[in-house]
């Protein structure tokens, strides 16, 4: 079977290469915190020193990094993918970069003789291991044709977008609504909440209507519960929403959802919760809500139905 080389093992990419491993593939991989991909080693992963070596020799070499300059620097110099890849080989970014990242990535990869794809992906660690993740392709048909079953034993759902650009912007179209959902519906459970409802009561009724969507799905219950390692930085999501912003600049395109979104992230990120899973936005709109109210007290609701909580 042919080796396939892994680059960047983070929350997603160590989940990806987890899925490649337990598929039977051989997968090189580097990561540039070595530790956080010694797990993966007693899966049967072969760690590489840099990313040149995780290409080195491989017929399809993966990237899943945080961003556009995260990818330029696994790309570039005398350790980068680039100087890795063999002549043929497919080379498929899966990080959420955006079209002008892509592209510079792309025309990079085909100066060194390798065929590139963007695949930038939707859904989380639950969906991951669920195989359940969905990717949205960008790029020649021919490789993908060639990857598709490597990419079968990832994720269920392949679409091909188009070009490069249009497959990285596609994805950002998509998380557009991640914020937004994740925003609403924490505010969602604080109005309840200030009426009397039980917050735990709030989500469960939020995750049982219509809105629960499948990320709302899985994300929802970290407004209280959060997961040891976050699924989803508030970071990261900031990211997402800069580049929306920076591609709707560009086609003179207003996007008010995510200039509504932009400044509730900045503030989660300021009041200490960048690192944190996206859901914790939830505290940060509770504090920065009038006197950070924890749920004690229930002020008099319109028409004045008396509270039987809080
Ligand atoms: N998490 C999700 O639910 C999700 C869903 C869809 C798409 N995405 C996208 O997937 C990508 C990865 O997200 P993630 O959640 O896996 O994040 P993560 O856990 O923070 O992983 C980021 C990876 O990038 C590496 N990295 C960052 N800067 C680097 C640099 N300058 N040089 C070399 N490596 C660098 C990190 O290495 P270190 O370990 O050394 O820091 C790590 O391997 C992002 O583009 C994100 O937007 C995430």
């Amino acid at each position: 079977m042919a080796i396939i080389g892994f680059v960047g093992l983070g929350v997603m990419g160590g989940n990806i290469a987890t899925r490649l491993l337990d598929a039977g593939h051989a997968v090189q991989g580097y990561n540039r915190t070595t530790a956080k991909a010694e797990s993966l080693a007693g899966l049967g992963l072969t760690l590489a020193a840099t990313p040149r070596a995780a290409a080195l020799g491989a017929g399809v070499v993966f990237s899943m990094v945080s961003d556009g300059d995260a990818l330029a620097e696994v790309c570039a110099g005398q350790d980068g993918i680039l100087a890795g890849l063999g002549q043929g080989s497919i080379y498929v970014d899966l990080s959420t970069v955006g079209p002008v990242a892509s592209e510079a990535a792309r025309i990079a990869a085909e100066e060194h003789g390798a065929r590139f794809l963007a695949a930038p992906v939707s859904g989380s660690v639950s969906t991951i291991r669920e195989g359940r993740l969905s990717f949205m392709v960008g790029g020649d048909e021919e490789a993908l044709a060639e990857i598709r079953p490597l990419l079968l034993d990832i994720g269920s759902e392949i679409r091909h977008v188009g070009s490069v650009a249009q497959a990285a912007a596609m994805k950002l179209a998509v998380n557009l609504s991640v914020a937004i959902q994740v925003i609403a519906f924490s505010e969602g459970v604080l109005l309840a909440e200030r009426y009397g409802v039980d917050p735990g009561r709030a989500v469960d009724v939020l995750l049982h209507s219509v809105v629960a969507s499948p990320m709302l799905a899985y994300r929802g219950r970290f407004l209280l519960d959060p997961p040891e390692v976050p699924w989803f930085t508030v970071e990261l999501a900031r990211k997402d929403v800069r580049i929306m912003q920076d591609m709707a600049e560009r086609v003179d395109l207003p996007l008010w959802s995510a200039a509504a979104a932009a400044p509730i992230l900045a503030a989660a990120q300021a009041l200490g919760y960048g690192q944190d899973e996206l859901a914790s936005v939830g505290h940060a709109l509770r504090a920065m809500s009038a006197g950070g109210h924890s749920g004690g007290g229930c002020p008099s609701p319109p028409g004045g139905t008396a509270c039987t909580s809080g």
